[in-house]
């Protein structure tokens, strides 16, 4: 069964088809037809070795890949979550070893997949899983209360377009950044003040509000330039685990999507934001199984907007 993985961590070349097990569905899970999976920041690390510590525990080819959508062609013993064989579902995977959602069959756990949203392809719904859900932990980490002023680094990035909408979509006030060529983009997806990205962002934010913003959720992983942005009082949501807890009284907190896990509800419920047009699914091209060393130098260029998804 083909996958796409490594044997030898290197740079995007480093890709190669690779042949894996076929698995069956056991208690709880279901196994999925994979068509496509998005192409996110994260695979580059399962990719170049910065994840050796975690992956060593398996023997390779490591199989990166977080975000599937498929069809359902086997259901294990014990599944209550509704989903039948033939359906077109989405799903969040946190990869381990070969299990990875650049594979063309994978078993999850039933509580990862949910329905794909209605009126969309295969390609577009596997960009929302797992950057939604991390959109989603965010907002709840942050705790603002509508209203509030949330600031997002990178605003035309997968997370940080996700952040603006569906912090729209909970009432807050969105001040963002983008580039000279995404200012349009961001303010598309609902930002209310777009700022020029640059190092004096925290500046630029306190230009427009004082005393600094309730929460900022740091898609651009700006960390220290990002900290003066945020109220006395405020909170700080970092993707990369940055904190300085020490240096004023923020509130910081490390968004880690793999805790949403198995969350079969929120992740449906970004099936409904789609399905209703609160967050929109972009995708920039799409890319064969066997060209995925095309789709990661890609993204690893920079200024891609919308996911580079691979095809099976
Ligand atoms: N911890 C978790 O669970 C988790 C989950 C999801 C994502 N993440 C992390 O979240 C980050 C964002 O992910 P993503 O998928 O949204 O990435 P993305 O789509 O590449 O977006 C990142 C955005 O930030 C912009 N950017 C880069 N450097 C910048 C800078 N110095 N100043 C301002 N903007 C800058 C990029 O612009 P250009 O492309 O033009 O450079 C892009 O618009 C990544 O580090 C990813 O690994 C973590």
């Amino acid at each position: 069964m083909r996958a796409v993985g490594v044997i030898t961590y290197g740079g995007p070349e480093a890709l190669e088809i690779v042949d894996v097990p076929e698995q069956h569905a056991g208690p709880g899970e279901v196994r999925l037809r994979v068509s496509a999976a998005a192409v996110n920041p994260t695979d580059t690390l399962a990719r170049n070795g910065s994840r050796v510590e975690a992956q060593k525990v398996d023997p390779p080819p490591y199989v990166p890949g977080m975000d599937a959508a498929g069809v359902v062609d086997e259901i294990g013993p014990e599944v209550a979550t509704g989903i039948t064989i033939g359906d077109s579902v989405m799903a969040m995977v946190v990869p381990r070893g070969a299990h990875g959602a650049y594979r063309e069959s994978l078993v999850l756990k039933a509580r990862s997949v949910v329905p794909a949203p209605a009126g969309f392809s295969l390609v577009e719904a596997c960009t929302l899983p797992m950057n939604g859900l991390t959109a989603t932990l965010s907002l709840e980490l942050l705790g603002l209360e509508r209203g509030q002023v949330l600031a997002v680094t990178g605003g035309a990035g997968a997370y940080g377009g996700y952040m603006i909408e569906l912090g729209k979509a909970a009432g807050l006030r969105v001040i963002s950044d983008a580039s000279e060529r995404d200012m349009a983009l961001v303010e598309n997806l609902g930002a209310d003040i777009v700022v020029p990205r640059g190092d004096d962002f925290s500046q630029k934010v306190r230009n427009h509000f004082p005393d600094g913003v309730d929460g900022l959720a740091d898609g651009a992983v700006l960390n220290e330039l990002a900290i003066d942005s945020v109220r006395d009082g405020g909170s700080f949501t970092s993707v990369r685990g940055f904190s300085a807890s020490d240096v004023r009284d923020i509130n910081f907190t490390a968004t880690f999507v793999s805790t949403l896990d198995g969350d079969f509800e929120k992740l449906d419920g970004l099936r409904q934001h789609a399905e209703n047009g609160t967050v929109t699914l972009r995708v920039a091209d799409t890319y064969p199984a066997a060209q995925a060393s095309e789709a990661h130098t890609r993204l690893e260029a920079g200024g891609t907007r919308g996911r580079c998804v691979i095809i099976f």
